[in-house]
């Protein structure tokens, strides 16, 4: 039998990095990165109707509500030290234009002024775009004949500018903090500024989807603002997730045409990119959105008791934040703001 006591031992080496973990307030001095609810940005659903809350299958704990529901959830978010929301709406009606994105009593809009009245403190930014709000579920215009040399359609992008500039100022009349268009046409922040400008919101920030990628995990999402393209995919102005220095050039043509805050979506498989759009656009704040299906996956291995759900949670933000974002858009807002409290 071996004795302990007998046993020699070797020093390896005197620099010890355990030092500084040996128990909680020492690692608490040494903590790098720190996330509390003011880094969250919580994502709504918003639809017409009285008491709705319908639950969304893919993304448990998230649904889509009437406007008097959102506003309880506003409420509840401000509560915990959220500082704002981003909104999404289910219009009564598709066409292939998507009117209702900038009509005056559209979802968004009536969201905006029920939540500005009760909880003014609280930032709303909307997101601007038009797979929600047409018929066939694509973010712009589409070629039906005019353009002879493309594809019957192709998403126009010229065409749409238009469009994300009426639905901006409309969102800033009804009382919107700052618009954050999400469907990647080429000039959509020079097009949106000078809306805004044009209509005395110059004051507006535009939070720019600069960097979004042509995501599989963008799938629950699309059941819960039910905004699927009826046909064909986004390739043609979404990225392709296997370029990175790409997304360098996509966030300094938004940062040229006027971009407040720069975004990359989704996180988890794209932090390299956070890390690079943060180290070469520091002046910028920079925002994450851990998108509907990095979402679906933690909730749905947490149910089957596979994840500690707060733990897994907990560490997922905390390693977007180290990778550089500065805000993360995310729907466990309200349980990580719990947790964190
Ligand atoms: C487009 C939009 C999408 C998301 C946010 N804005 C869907 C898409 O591009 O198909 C996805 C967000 C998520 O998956 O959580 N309006």
């Amino acid at each position: 039998m071996l004795n302990p006591q007998t046993r020699t031992t070797t020093t390896i080496s005197t620099i010890r990095p355990r030092r500084l973990r040996a128990n909680a307030a020492l690692r608490a001095m040494v903590r790098e990165t720190q996330i509390a609810a003011t880094d969250f940005i919580y994502p709504l659903f918003v639809m017409h109707g009285q008491g709705v809350r319908i639950p969304i299958a893919s993304m448990p704990g998230v649904f889509q509500l009437s406007v008097d529901e959102a506003v309880r959830e506003a409420e509840e978010a401000a509560a915990l030290g959220i500082p704002a929301l981003i909104l999404f709406g289910i219009p009564a009606h598709k066409d292939p234009v998507g009117l209702e994105n900038f009509a005056p009593d559209g979802i968004v809009q009536q969201a905006i002024r029920a939540i500005k009245t009760a909880v003014p403190d609280l930032i709303i930014v909307t997101d601007v775009c038009l797979c929600e709000y047409t018929d066939h579920g694509h973010c712009g215009l589409l070629n039906s004949g005019q353009h002879t040399h493309l594809p019957e359609g192709y998403v126009l992008n010229d065409e749409t500018l238009g469009v994300l500039a009426d639905t901006a100022v409309s969102h800033a009349q009804a009382g919107a903090d700052v618009v954050a268009p999400s469907g990647m046409m080429d000039g959509m922040v020079a097009a949106i500024r000078a809306g805004l400008d044009a209509a005395d919101f110059s004051h507006i920030p535009i939070m720019s989807y600069a960097i979004k990628y042509a995501s599989s995990f963008y799938g629950p999402f699309r059941d819960a603002a039910d905004g699927a393209p009826k046909f064909g995919d986004r390739k043609t102005h979404q990225m392709d997730p296997a370029n990175g220095r790409e997304a360098l050039r996509e966030a300094a043509l938004d940062v040229a045409e006027g971009a407040d805050f720069l975004m990359v979506k989704p996180a988890l498989p794209y932090l390299d990119i956070i890390r690079q759009t943060r180290d070469k656009f520091p002046a910028l704040p920079l925002v994450a959105y851990n998108v509907s299906g990095e979402y679906a996956m933690l909730k749905a291995a947490a149910a089957n008791g596979w994840l500690d759900e707060e733990r897994a949670v907990l560490e997922t933000l905390t390693g977007i934040k180290r990778a550089g974002a500065d805000l993360i858009i995310t729907y466990h807002a309200l349980d990580a703001a719990r947790w964190l409290k």
